[in-house]
């Protein structure tokens, strides 16, 4: 592994549950001999970090992120010694490995709840969470999980007092007005961090802290606490990263990199949505304006990009106006929405269009940041929107046609989830060993694009600047880092397109398609003329003649 600190810039991340990945021990469940087994894959695919979600001892009323424990595995996926050994051997493939740290709320059946409910108000103890005699305190606090609570406060008779939480009813708040609960999750990432694990996603990170008479989110408060942990992570183990999960507007979430000091990475959750809606609207706008109003950020600073993960599509963040297109665009089906947003995979998202598959990470791949692809969506992994929660983006990854998908040798009724086993989506249709031996597959085609856009550090170096070709249905950009200058072009409609784009700039330049490194007509004065075939783009190499 290369010792560069910004590492993370030139990263492509894979997200995945252990639970869903491979069970190695036959009792249905994924495990950590399961995911190591298969690191051979992950290396051919050619990601080089892995994005695991919670794995630690927890009941998994949400899918474990509501944590019982914070410094141990979840039995059902191995030990602390099976996960070294994992991580070891990720590192020896040259993998980085980032782990979860909710540091929000723990589950109702951690220890330091059930400690604090039953010791007396006011003590050390009960200070671990927010609590309240009446369910009045920080009203107008708005409501994560729309379609699960009413309130975000709970009564618990042990206590005989309410406690807050932003998300499921059995996930307590922390206090972190309490220097104890601080002091208690320095320990839990130094725990993890000492082992070797290269970052942290800073789960739901702008709920932090609580104060009357404010949104409780994005607080100054919840930003220094995230400052402080910055510099204790800079202090005890330079070059590990932090990533925040701040679904908020962009200039709320442009706050999470602080000046440099905050959190190396976060979610673009601005511009995900748009690129949707650029897509069923054939029309770049929503994309280049989201693109637009993203703020700078600091130069050691990156955005996470992506297009699916592990929960709903989120529609949080969006006027009413975008979400209603979204929910008419992408989901006809109301089984398929959940709170606000769409509880979908890529493939089924997009109508199982191998060419829009194609667009979308495409761009993906080549907009300023890292990308993030969501285990199963390399192969065109299918939903199954009748499994409750976001359960049905949860699915065992399908590796073979044979039983369980290859996933697992324990009998098909043991599995923690049922199989995708749809005639399209099913996995007969899609999995990982038919796609290896057909060479015209998704799953061929990301492993290509994924070392292409490895070889070039200016997808996650460079800077962006659109073209304003008259065809909106084209989006053209330019990626400089350096001296390496590339421009792509994509045509967001179904149908065959034009474009004149304006190459002013780059007169004299040659143009060479970097899929199959075709040399195209020199750029002269006159605007460059292409046609685009029907969700068709092109990554050019602008070279200097006689390179
Ligand atoms: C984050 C996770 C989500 C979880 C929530 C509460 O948003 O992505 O899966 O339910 O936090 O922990
Ligand atoms: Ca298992």
């Amino acid at each position: 592994m290369t010792n560069d600190a910004l590492w993370y810039k030139d990263a492509i991340i894979y997200e995945l549950p252990v639970k869903s990945f491979c069970d190695g021990n036959a009792d249905g469940i994924g495990d950590f001999k399961g995911l190591h087994e298969k690191l051979d894959y992950l290396q051919a695919l050619g990601v080089n970090c892995l994005w695991l979600l919670p794995f630690f001892p927890s009941p998994l009323k949400d899918d474990g992120y509501d944590i019982a424990a914070y410094t141990s595995v979840h039995p059902a996926y191995g030990t602390l010694d099976d996960f070294k050994a994992f991580l070891d051997a990720a590192h020896a493939r040259g993998m980085r490995v980032v782990i979860e740290l909710v540091l929000n709320h723990t589950s109702d059946q951690h220890p330091w709840f059930q400690r604090a409910r039953s010791a007396p108000p006011g003590s050390p103890e009960r200070d671990y969470y927010v609590w309240s005699d009446t369910d009045r305190r920080f009203e107008g606090v708005r409501i994560i999980f729309v379609d699960a609570e009413r309130s975000n406060w709970t009564w618990d008779p042990v206590a005989q007092a309410y406690y807050w939480h932003r998300f499921f009813h059995h996930q307590p708040d922390l206090n972190y007005d309490n220097p104890a609960v601080v002091r208690e999750m320095l320990a839990v990432l130094d725990f993890w961090l000492d082992m070797g694990v290269d970052g942290l996603r800073l789960d739901a990170v702008p709920y932090l802290v609580e104060r009357e008479h404010t949104s409780c989110e994005n607080l100054p408060e919840t930003h220094a606490l995230i400052k402080a942990i910055r510099r204790h992570v800079d202090a005890a183990t330079p070059g590990r990263m932090l990533l925040a999960e701040a679904n908020q507007l962009p200039a709320d979430v442009r706050a999470y990199f602080g000046d440099g000091d905050e959190c190396h990475m976060a979610y673009h959750f601005p511009v995900m949505p748009r690129i949707f809606m650029g897509l069923h609207a054939e029309d770049r706008q929503p994309i280049v304006d989201a693109m637009e109003q993203t703020p700078p950020i600091p130069e050691n600073c990156q955005w996470a990009l992506f297009l699916r993960n592990h929960d709903e599509l989120t529609l949080e963040m969006v006027t009413d106006d975008e979400r209603d297109y979204m929910y008419l665009a992408y989901s006809l089906d109301p089984q398929a929405r959940l709170n606000l947003g769409i509880r979908r995979r890529l493939a089924p998202l997009v109508g199982n269009n191998r060419r829009r598959i194609e667009l979308l990470n495409a761009l993906l791949f080549s907009f300023p940041g890292t990308p993030i692809v969501y285990y199963g969506d390399e192969i065109g992994m299918g939903d199954n929107l009748y499994l409750g929660d976001r359960n049905g983006v949860r699915t065992p990854m399908q590796w073979t046609g044979d039983r369980n998908a290859g996933f697992s040798r324990a009998d098909a009724a043991r599995l923690y989830s049922p199989l995708i086993t749809d005639p399209v989506y099913g996995y007969p249709a899609v999995n990982v060993e038919a796609e290896e031996s057909d060479t015209a597959s998704l799953l061929h085609w990301m492993r290509n694009m994924i070392r292409l856009r490895r070889q070039f550090k200016v997808f996650g170096r460079g800077t962006i600047e659109f073209l304003s070709p008259a065809n909106r249905k084209v989006l053209a950009y330019v990626r400089r880092y350096r001296d390496d200058i590339i421009l792509c072009v994509a045509n967001l409609s179904r149908t065959v397109q034009p474009a004149e784009l304006d190459l002013g700039a780059f007169d004299g330049m040659v143009p060479v398609e970097m899929l199959g490194y075709t040399e195209f007509p020199a750029i002269g004065s006159l605007p460059y003329f292409l046609t685009l075939g029907p969700y068709g783009f092109y990554w050019f190499e602008l070279q200097r003649p006689g390179r």
